[in-house]
């Protein structure tokens, strides 16, 4: 008979016994030397026989204090099963981590877990996530602080990369990333300080990420303004600015300088691909962006150094740029109305499609009615001189 079952009858012949005094002093004593014994028999078969004593003094009219003292054991006995239960499926989980370390299997675990033990898995889920990255894909997202970019940072995030968020505005950038970096390991997330405008400060932001993740694989060039009174500064933000990032790029990941190659994402805009009567620096800039990845994404760069070229070209998305434009920029552009505004969510998805789809040199429309690529027309495409023209 094993140990348990043993202890269970034990404390099943001490409660019949229990039951039968008329006297709460031995009613008492018994019972003290039940739970005593319930240090070392099972929770359940302890509980069980609090209860029936419960039970027992209800029927005898007992004090209510002594009810109460009795039915506050059953509690903690019943806290300490719950306990010991979380303890054994926590014990579980770490033995599958240790043993198995199999990415899927974790997976699975942690899935489990979740559903089991709530608070408890979050722990492990970030540890899973953190886990499993030294060796994933590295991008850097500049603009990545708030709005488009940094949706397309938490979303790369979630599908394995490390992530450097650049942006000009420092301590927004590294506030952000200090967040991220909760759930996916300090190591994972980095903040950058970049101007864009400045070739100098892309040297650095690559230096730096190549510094920290040994290794670079995306670069989504996405900061970008809405500034029309302002046609300078809109073209030096929005095209030469990804214009100095491309070019980075080739330098730092091409293979032709010793790189792996990668992706390059520019940021454009549906006012990249139409005019808009009301901004037309800032649809020049964007046109200028289409252009540009249109360019670097022939196969004449590709054949030399392994990256891709693709542009993201959302229509209106809700983030702070179009609530500045709202109100003092350009009033007569005010979107705060519009029914058909996008998530960062979902626009920053066009991202994750254009990573899979791996087109290269294409034009991502990202509107309300799902992602569409733009062709260019056929006719034009005669036009484009051969690689031996060049
Ligand atoms: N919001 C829209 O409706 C919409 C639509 C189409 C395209 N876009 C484009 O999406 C991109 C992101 O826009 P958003 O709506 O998230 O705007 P946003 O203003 O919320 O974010 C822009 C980010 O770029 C950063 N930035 C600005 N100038 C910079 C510089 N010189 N160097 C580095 N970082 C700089 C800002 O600090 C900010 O974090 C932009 O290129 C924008 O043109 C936006």
């Amino acid at each position: 008979m094993s140990g348990v079952k043993r202890n269970v009858l034990n404390v099943k012949q001490k409660l019949e016994i229990l039951q039968k005094p008329d006297n709460g002093e031995s009613a008492s004593t018994d019972a003290e030397d039940v739970l005593n014994e319930g240090n070392t028999i099972s929770h359940s078969a302890s509980l069980q026989s609090v209860e029936t004593l419960l039970d027992y003094m209800r029927q005898r009219g007992f004090d209510y204090d002594d009810i109460t003292a009795v039915r506050k054991i059953c509690v903690n006995i019943r806290q300490e099963m719950n306990e010991q239960q979380k303890q054994r499926r926590i014990k579980y989980f770490f033995k599958a981590v240790n043993v198995k370390r199999k990415i899927p299997s974790l997976m699975l675990n942690s899935m489990k877990m979740n559903k089991c033990c709530g608070k408890y898995a979050k722990g492990f889920n970030h540890l899973i996530n953190r886990s499993n990255m030294s060796d994933s894909p590295v991008a850097i997202v500049t603009g990545g602080a708030q709005g488009i970019g940094a949706a397309i940072c938490k979303e790369l995030l979630k599908k394995g990369y490390r992530i450097c968020v650049a942006d000009i505005q420092e301590s927004k950038a590294e506030e952000f990333a200090k967040e991220k970096q909760k759930t996916y390991g300090e190591e994972n997330v980095i903040a950058v300080r970049c101007d864009v405008t400045k070739e100098s400060d892309y040297a650095k932001l690559f230096e730096q990420t190549l510094k920290h993740f040994k290794r670079v694989d995306v670069l989504v060039n996405n900061a970008g303004i809405l500034l029309e009174p302002d046609p300078r500064k809109t073209v030096e933000v929005n095209l030469v600015g990804p214009l100095f990032g491309c070019h980075a790029a080739l330098k730092y990941m091409g293979k032709s300088n010793g790189g792996n190659g990668g992706v390059v994402i520019n940021t454009a805009s549906v006012a990249g691909v139409v005019p808009v009567p009301l901004i037309p620096a800032y649809a020049a800039s964007k046109h200028g962006v289409v252009g540009l990845t249109r360019s670097f994404g022939l196969p004449y760069h590709y054949d030399k150094d392994g990256i891709l070229f693709a542009a993201l070209c959302p229509y209106y998305v809700d983030t702070d740029m179009m609530k500045s434009i709202n109100k003092t920029l350009v009033p007569e552009l005010d979107s705060s109305g519009r029914t058909d505004k996008m998530s960062v969510e979902y626009t920053a998805k066009g991202v994750l499609k254009l990573l899979e789809d791996k087109i290269n040199g294409s034009t991502l429309l990202v509107v309300p009615d799902g992602y569409h690529y733009y062709q260019l027309d056929e006719k034009l495409k005669t036009l484009i001189p051969a690689d031996d023209e060049l």
